[in-house]
């Protein structure tokens, strides 16, 4: 009983810290940067934690990633991984936007194996690149960067084979997600896929109401995943291309992968 209490204090101070920390680099950020001026790009109301150099070494960290996804991060990342098939050799591979944890080294390995003949990563903030860069630094083939906005990227219509997007969507307002997936859909070539893993709403009520309590404070426009913003049925009304969708859920609902074949391959 004599450590228990001190024990509880020093538990409790720590997960105090943690949350003063996410809150500043995240939502506090942002109104800071409002408050001094208009955001005139898309990156300048990014949280800190995406955009300066020092934070995102401090946070892109193994650890930190597999408990913000509940211990599910591997599990995941080898679903998507798994999903990219080989559909010609020497094809185009995108990854829309820096993840943080190892998946993009886990698709190098996987666009070596395909014999992919580029993997292109894009993301919206040069940093996150930068680091990328460093994490990549020694995977065989060939990688490029581009810094590009996910709801207007320059890349050419079916000029990619596989595009993938990794926790992303969550992240955005309700119309840049659509614009965004709208931007996937164009650059994958017929007969290639896009492959997305996401939140989804959990079935178990105490999940929900832990996520709901997670997603208010520090990732507001995550709550779509919940119902608004469906990514299976936002592919399917395109008008310009059938698509055959696959979708599974994972860890009581909580998350989704889906894979989308564009059709005329
Ligand atoms: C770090 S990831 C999110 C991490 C993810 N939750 C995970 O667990 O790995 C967010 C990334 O999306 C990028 N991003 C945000 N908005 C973007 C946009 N409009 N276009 C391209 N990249 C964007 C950020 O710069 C950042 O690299």
């Amino acid at each position: 009983m004599e450590i228990f209490v001190p024990a509880l204090k020093i538990l409790g101070i720590i997960l105090v810290v943690i949350f003063l920390y996410f809150f500043t680099v995240t939502r506090f950020a942002v109104a800071v940067k409002s408050f001094f001026r208009e955001p005139d790009k898309e990156a300048d109301s990014l949280y800190w934690l995406y955009t300066n150099k020092y934070l995102i070494w401090l946070t892109d960290n193994q650890f930190v990633v597999t408990v913000v996804l509940l211990f599910q991060y591997d599990r995941l990342v080898a679903k998507v991984i798994e999903k990219i098939t080989p559909s010609r050799s020497g094809g185009r591979v995108l990854q829309i936007s820096c993840a943080y944890g190892n998946f993009s080294e886990k698709l190098a390995e996987k666009c070596r194996h395909i014999e992919a003949g580029e993997m292109v990563v894009c993301d919206i903030v040069g940093n996150q690149l930068e680091n990328l860069k460093k994490k990549l630094k020694g995977c065989p083939g060939k990688i490029t960067f581009a810094e590009e906005d996910a709801a207007k990227m320059r890349f050419d219509d079916n000029s990619f084979d596989s595009v993938v997007v990794f926790f992303l969507l969550h992240e955005l307002p309700y119309q840049v997600k659509r614009k965004a997936l709208q931007e996937a859909m164009r650059v994958v070539r017929p007969g290639g896929k896009v492959i997305l893993a996401e939140f989804h709403k959990p079935t178990s009520w105490i999940m929900r109401l832990i996520s709901r309590a997670y997603f208010s404070f520090f990732e507001p426009f995550a709550l779509d995943m919940w119902g608004r913003f469906n990514p299976s049925a936002l592919i399917t009304s395109d008008e310009k291309n059938s698509w055959t969708i696959e979708q599974e859920s994972f860890f009581h609902d909580n998350f989704q992968v889906v894979s989308a074949t564009k059709g005329g391959g």
